[in-house]
């Protein structure tokens, strides 16, 4: 990515032992997605009551709504343990072996990103996942023969930010598909709210509700928002006042509605130098100076969800509300 990104929904390495210690472990404290929730507690008491395999889950959406959180909370609930892998991990057909090997009876196997599955690994997950067993070819030349290799049953859980790369051989093969809607403020509110009390951080109930209105709809920025401020805080040796939290997102320049410096950017680009659009997703790309498919997995899902862009079969416009946003006038058709 060009720039480090304060609101990128995306986790890096460092970030990740404080997220882990954010992940709520049960479905009773995951906050929100109430109707994925609610369907997926029958599925897992079923699952449990004629004692079998939850069947495989498939759990798509932006990324930071908490599809990893999720596949561990349903792990937990179904009492059994879990193996996270993801799809540009597992290289090869022997590596995908190792892990299948390794399940227990009901066991969740769990494969983030599996949009990036090699073709070869997929294409042995079809029986794996179907008829729990797998092929596999042992030995080389005059001497390789085919070995075919049982399997428990087990739960396959599978994140993914890009559903519609999934093949469709393999998103066939779940017989449970959820989606991921951004959250409501009052929702992230809960969220940041629990996340101040893991940290012992005193924090309003308003100033909550404003970080939250402030996230883009995503627990993971919330969260880190939620970070920040408490640096300002504990600098200024102020307590986590609206204004406190305001004065923070400024400075960090999140604006009223959770947009950052180059959400901005890529709206006044269209406006200024398209007048609005239609423009291209390359086109918008190259401007911008992002890969096409960040653009359309981090920007602008959101900025869709707000309404400031919409797609058109000749490209992206940017709709009154969004010229509004940046107090450009909407040009008369
Ligand atoms: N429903 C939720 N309730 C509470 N915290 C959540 C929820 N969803 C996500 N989070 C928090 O947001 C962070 C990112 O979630 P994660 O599961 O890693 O997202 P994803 O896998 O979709 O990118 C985690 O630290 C988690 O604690
Ligand atoms: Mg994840």
């Amino acid at each position: 990515m060009a720039e480090e990104r304060l609101v990128s929904s995306q986790s890096d390495t460092e970030e990740d032992a404080i997220e882990r210690s954010l992940r709520p472990h049960h479905l009773s404290e995951y906050i929100g997605q109430t109707a994925v929730k609610a369907q997926l507690s029958v599925y897992i008491q079923a699952a449990q009551k004629r004692e079998e395999a939850l069947d495989h889950v498939l759990l798509y959406g932006p990324p930071g709504l908490g599809k990893t959180t999720l596949a561990l909370v349903i792990a937990n609930e179904l009492g059994v343990n879990s193996r996270t892998t993801s799809g540009p991990a597992i290289e090869k057909p022997g590596d995908l072996v190792a892990l299948l090997n390794e399940l227990q009876p009901g066991d969740v196997l769990f494969i983030d990103e599996i949009h990036r599955l090699p073709k070869i690994v997929e294409e042995m997950l079809y029986s794996a996942m179907e008829d729990f067993y797998i092929d596999i070819v042992v030995g080389q030349g005059p001497t390789a023969h085919p070995v075919h290799f049982p399997l428990p049953p087990f739960t396959l859980i599978g994140a993914t930010t890009r559903a519609g790369m999934l093949s469709a051989p393999l998103r066939d093969r779940f017989g449970i598909t959820q989606h991921m809607a951004y959250y409501q403020p009052s929702e992230l509110q809960e969220i940041v709210l629990r996340s101040a009390d893991i940290f012992n951080m005193a924090l309003p109930a308003d100033s909550a509700l404003e970080i939250a209105r402030r996230s883009r709809g995503t627990p993971r920025i919330a969260n880190r928002l939620l970070k920040r401020i408490r640096d300002f805080a504990d600098v200024a040796e102020s307590p986590v006042s609206v204004s406190l939290v305001d004065h923070a997102l400024t400075q960090l320049q999140v604006d009223d509605h959770g947009l950052d410096a180059i959400d901005r950017k890529l709206l006044m680009m269209m406006i200024r130098d398209y007048a609005g659009g239609p423009v291209g997703l390359s086109t918008i790309a190259a401007n911008i100076g992002e890969e096409t498919a960040t653009i359309e997995e981090m920007y602008e899902p959101y900025l869709l969800q707000l309404g400031f862009l919409k797609r058109t079969p000749r490209g992206r416009m940017v709709t009154p509300a969004g010229f509004a946003h940046l107090e450009m006038p909407y040009p008369i058709q």
